[in-house]
């Protein structure tokens, strides 16, 4: 079994140990649990590149807002320990809420014209929260490498600007998305899905394979594609509400014309179930 670390304390004194001492590189995997495969990819290339992994095992209460899923939010430590043993992970830290704020922060952090868009548009104080506990994560652990999966695209692309305009002494590593067999990209809250509502969230994928024919026969008009997504979307009974379909550039800017390597991004509502799904035109794989 994997250590495991309960304390922010017991976890500083150990990474401190083992690289100021020993020398070893540390790779970082922060999580909220409830592991799966998207979850052990991420692991798997840090164990590739570092001696030593972490995974952060934490739900953390500041990315939710009032009325969204924190109480819900599936969690099993058992069987998240299991899972790493498997992956031959070396320490599991999973903190209290005690220990992680011990009174609630008053800092809060804010990346203009990245963290009001899109997700952070629906889930205002989402990002704030998140860079928080990331920003704990990387100070308490002081990885060399932390990873983090294209399925939050949106929170890959934040976390590298608060390490890039923050000089954070650490390296972020991307990570494809993992899809099921049938394309349903993986995601912890997937287990909210009944059969039929899995059946109606395959749309998101296949919304991307219909974008991907529709540019191949020449529409490059973003409004164009964005239009036909939603019609496909909405087409399924299952699928209740769209927040938003856009496409931008890698930086997360809208485009008007689609481009090579234009990213399409989509947050929907599938019965009470908010997922989140996103694709790189032309490069994925189908
Ligand atoms: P969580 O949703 O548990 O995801 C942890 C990491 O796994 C994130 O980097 C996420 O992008 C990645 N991931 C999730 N599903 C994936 C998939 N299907 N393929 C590839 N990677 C996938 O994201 C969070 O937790 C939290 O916001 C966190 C960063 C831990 C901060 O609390």
């Amino acid at each position: 079994m994997p250590t495991l670390f309960r304390k922010s304390r017991e976890m500083r004194n150990y990474s401190r140990l083992q690289k100021c001492e020993k020398r070893l590189t540390i790779g970082l995997v922060p999580t909220m649990g409830y592991l799966h495969d998207g979850h052990r990819r991420l692991i798997r290339e840090s164990k590739m590149q570092n001696d030593l992994t972490v995974v952060s095992i934490y739900v953390n209460p500041l990315q939710f807002a009032e009325g969204e899923d924190y109480d819900r939010y599936p969690r099993d430590l058992q069987r998240d320990m299991s899972i790493c043993e498997e992956e031959g992970v070396d320490v599991v830290f999973a903190p209290t809420d005690e220990d992680m704020y011990p009174e609630k922060p008053l800092v809060s952090i804010e990346i203009n014209g990245l963290t009001d868009v899109l997700e952070g548009k629906f889930r205002p104080g989402h990002f704030s929260g998140v860079c928080t506990v990331v920003l704990k994560l990387f100070n308490i652990i002081q990885p060399d490498r932390a990873y983090f999966g294209e399925k939050d695209y949106q929170q890959l692309k934040v976390v590298e600007r608060l390490v890039k305009d923050l000089s954070l002494n650490v390296d972020i590593v991307p990570v494809k998305t993992v899809r099921d067999l049938d394309g349903l990209a993986l995601s912890s809250r997937n287990s909210y899905l009944s059969s039929e509502e899995r059946e109606s969230a395959l749309s998101l994928y296949r919304s991307f394979l219909l974008a991907e024919r529709l540019i191949k026969e020449g529409k490059k008009d973003a409004s164009f594609i964005k239009q036909a997504i939603k019609e496909f979307l909405l087409s399924h009974d299952g699928v209740r509400k769209i927040d938003y379909v856009e496409i931008t550039d890698e930086n997360l800017r809208p485009l008007e014309t689609v481009e090579e390597s234009s990213r399409i991004l989509l947050a929907v509502w599938v019965g009470n179930t908010r997922l989140i799904d996103n694709w790189r035109i032309g490069c994925e794989q189908v």
